[in-house]
């Protein structure tokens, strides 16, 4: 048997190194986005009942709002909702600066959002999914929260504040 040699273009050769290192190069950015820079996608954290969410006494969502769970460190229950109209509850929370908050937000009728303005929170909130995420605020100021899906008639009063205070 004779060795044969297939035949590639310079050109076609040269184009497939090409997208070759383009594959490594993206490979690494992602790499170094997830892994060096934290930027992930928030996860589902758990599955709820949407119709018991926010009644159920063993829910947490029936009873939503901040929870501190050590010095600086709090767990924050948001409940979405467009029944009966267009809220979120709490609407308000207050904090001091340098708090980290970890949000666990569900929704217990239709699909909504839930952006915080100036961080990287913006997710959506999926009826029978709670969505998570953890922000650590160092400014003081007020950090507004809206809705970012629309949800029914209501979806442009939908929305909230967070207070960090000094
Ligand atoms: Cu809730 Cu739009």
């Amino acid at each position: 048997m004779s060795t044969q040699k297939m035949h590639i273009d310079s050109y076609e050769r040269n184009w497939m190194l090409v997208s070759a290192i383009l594959l490594v190069l993206f490979a690494t950015a992602v790499s170094v986005a997830a892994f060096g820079l934290g930027i992930q996608v928030p996860a589902p954290e758990q599955r709820v009942d949407p119709r018991t969410v926010a009644t159920d006494p063993n829910s947490p969502w029936s009873n939503p709002g901040l929870r501190e769970i050590a010095p600086g460190k709090y767990d924050a229950y948001v409940l979405a909702r467009a029944v009966p109209n267009w809220e979120y509850l709490p609407k308000e929370m207050s904090i001091p600066a340098g708090s980290s908050v970890s949000f666990y937000v569900t929704s217990s009728d239709v699909q909504h959002g839930f952006k915080i303005q100036n961080t990287n929170a913006n997710f959506m909130v999926i009826p029978g999914q709670v969505s998570k995420l953890t922000i650590k605020f160092d400014e003081p100021g007020t950090y507004n929260f809206i809705c970012t899906e629309y949800c029914g008639s209501g979806h442009g009063v939908m929305y909230g504040a967070i207070t960090v205070t000094p």
